[in-house]
């Protein structure tokens, strides 16, 4: 992979819709979406970039990924083409019991990220941690700190790690007006100050995005604001590449400081849940 370009992390993009709504998600999956991505798309798409860009850490991104019933073949998929990155499955956890858990062990260097969005459901995705926890000993438990702030606790066990995240505060990344997203034409640096994914790209429907927001907003809306272009190949990369934690014109979709609406998603009026059974 000598010519690969290095990345610090990508995001990968495979479901679109989620089984709760947070308001203001990043990835505007708390508006009723249409599914997941086709296995054969997410591994043309693998194919397609394992040889230009070498990520440290590939983020299994949505949407709610457990909602993707092959969720675990793309693991594999994922660690075949990229065999040292490390592979971060970021998930709220309700439906992690549809996969067996014993084969998480088996993408290792493998990192969950169970994000916790509703205090009153605590208690059942700890159960779904619980299962996981039980196909090994020891574990090393640490809590909080760490340079990832949002990590409430984590368990190690070699190159496997589970951890629990709590992000409160939520700024939803577009205006929104008679139920229409609009840019907020921001100044582009002040958003990127306070932005929820400043420095990491996202791979969705087989193109690279400078952050989930920008291009599921893109998609969803089918406007383009800021005649932002995903990149489709080895074309514009190294320019791509370099703009990476920077800010661009296409930041001014999401507010500065002064205008954001800060939604505190874990507040239960703001975390609805689309499940009927809850156990
Ligand atoms: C978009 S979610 C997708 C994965 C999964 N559904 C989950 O919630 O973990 C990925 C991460 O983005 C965070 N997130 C969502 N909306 C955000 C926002 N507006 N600002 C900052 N982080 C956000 C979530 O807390 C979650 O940890
Ligand atoms: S769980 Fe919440 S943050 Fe994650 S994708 Fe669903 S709506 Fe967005």
């Amino acid at each position: 992979m000598i010519n690969a370009f290095k990345l610090q992390r990508l995001d990968f993009m495979v479901a679109y819709s989620c089984n709760i709504s947070c308001a203001g998600c990043i990835s505007i999956s708390d508006i009723k979406r249409s599914g997941i991505e086709p296995v054969d798309q997410l591994v043309d798409s693998i194919n397609k970039w394992k040889l230009l860009v070498n990520p440290e850490i590939v983020s299994i991104f949505g949407g709610e990924p457990c909602l993707h019933p092959k969720l675990q073949d793309i693991c594999s998929e994922i660690r075949t083409a990229w065999p040292n990155a490390i592979i971060r499955l970021i998930t709220n956890g309700y439906l992690l019991d549809r996969f067996d858990s014993s084969v998480w062990f088996e993408f290792s260097p493998f990192e969950m990220q169970v994000s916790i969005h509703r205090k009153d459901h605590e208690l059942l995705v700890n159960n779904r941690i619980k299962n996981i926890l039980n196909h090994r000993r020891p574990w090393k438990v640490t809590t909080q700190g760490g340079a990832d702030s949002h990590r409430q606790i984590t368990w190690t066990h070699d190159n496997f790690v589970v951890y629990k995240s709590i992000f409160s505060d939520f700024v939803p990344p577009y205006k929104k007006v008679e139920n229409k997203f609009l840019p907020w034409y921001s100044d582009p640096e002040k958003a990127h100050k306070i932005c929820g994914s400043p420095n990491t790209p996202i791979l969705y429907k087989g193109k690279l995005y400078k952050c989930p927001a920008v291009a599921n907003i893109i998609d969803i809306t089918n406007e383009n604001w800021f005649d932002y272009i995903g990149v489709d190949c080895a074309d514009g990369l190294e320019e791509f590449v370099k703009n990476i934690g920077v800010p661009e014109s296409v930041c001014g979709q999401c507010p500065d400081f002064s205008q954001a609406i800060i939604v505190n998603h874990l507040d239960k009026e703001n975390v609805i849940v689309r499940h009927k059974n809850i156990s």
